[in-house]
């Protein structure tokens, strides 16, 4: 059943140098196919930096980490690209929209390299924006959308390639409890689908939510705590 498993993984910033930094000091994981996680702990504490080395987004300076028993760390970089855009859906903490393309072509770009029809991909970004409250922006420059606005588009994006793991970093942190509570539907539903989904949250809402199958909280890099 172990879908994801870290296996004593390190990440260290600047390693040699006076500045070096252990985000991520020693984790060892095992994470369930269709589980809800979520990532709890202190600003600075190592859960964003444990998301991206399991997106496959960063590489761990030591330690293994596998997907469905495959060995993502000595991947080659193309193949590595290759399983992120297939596996996995990334809301980031600062939602990283591209500025100057439109809200329905932000949500379209994560499954543009995966040769989708283009009005198929363009039906099924609108039908996720519509979702979220935000299809009346679909044709709105990112640039201007309120916080909230582009914490939705940023969550549309991430589900558009119909991801097996979604992956959300503080997913709700601009979202008002009405619209929380959507994500959290939204949640619900990528569960009942199988899908495994992964969150960093500081939002009670979040992390006590009925949902949430096992809440992993960090310190220093490290689990302090990890409660089914
Ligand atoms: N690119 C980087 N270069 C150097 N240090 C970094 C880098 N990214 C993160 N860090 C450091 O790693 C540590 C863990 O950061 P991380 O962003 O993973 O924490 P976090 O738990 O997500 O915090 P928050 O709750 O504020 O989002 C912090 O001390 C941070 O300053
Ligand atoms: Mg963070």
């Amino acid at each position: 059943m172990s879908f994801i498993v870290l296996e004593d993984v390190r990440r260290v910033f600047h390693q040699g140098r006076p500045d070096e930094l252990t985000a991520v000091a020693g984790v060892s994981l095992s994470l369930a196919a269709g589980a809800v996680t979520v990532l709890r702990g202190p600003s600075g504490s190592g859960k964003t930096s444990l998301l991206a080395l399991v997106g496959g987004m960063a590489r761990p300076t030591s330690g293994r980490i596998t997907l469905d028993g495959h060995e993502l760390t000595s991947l080659p970089e193309r193949f590595l690209t290759e399983v992120r855009r297939r596996t996995f859906g990334f809301v980031f903490q600062q939602f990283h929209l591209v500025r100057g393309l439109t809200v329905l072509e932000n949500v379209m770009l994560p499954a543009t390299p995966l040769g989708i029809p283009r009005a198929e991909l363009a039906r099924r970004a609108a039908a996720h924006l519509d979702r979220l409250g935000v299809g009346h922006r679909a044709g709105a420059r990112v640039d201007w959308l309120s916080g909230g606005e582009a914490q939705r588009v940023a969550i549309a994006r991430a589900l558009v390639n119909n991801p097996r793991v979604v992956i959300a970093d503080e997913p709700t942190a601009h979202l008002d409890s009405k619209l929380s509570l959507e994500f959290l539907e939204i949640v619900a539903g990528l569960k009942a689908d199988g899908r495994t989904v992964l969150i960093a949250s500081h939002d009670p809402l979040v992390f006590e939510a009925g949902l949430v199958d096992r809440t992993i909280t960090f310190r220093d890099g490290r689990v302090e705590a990890d409660t089914r």
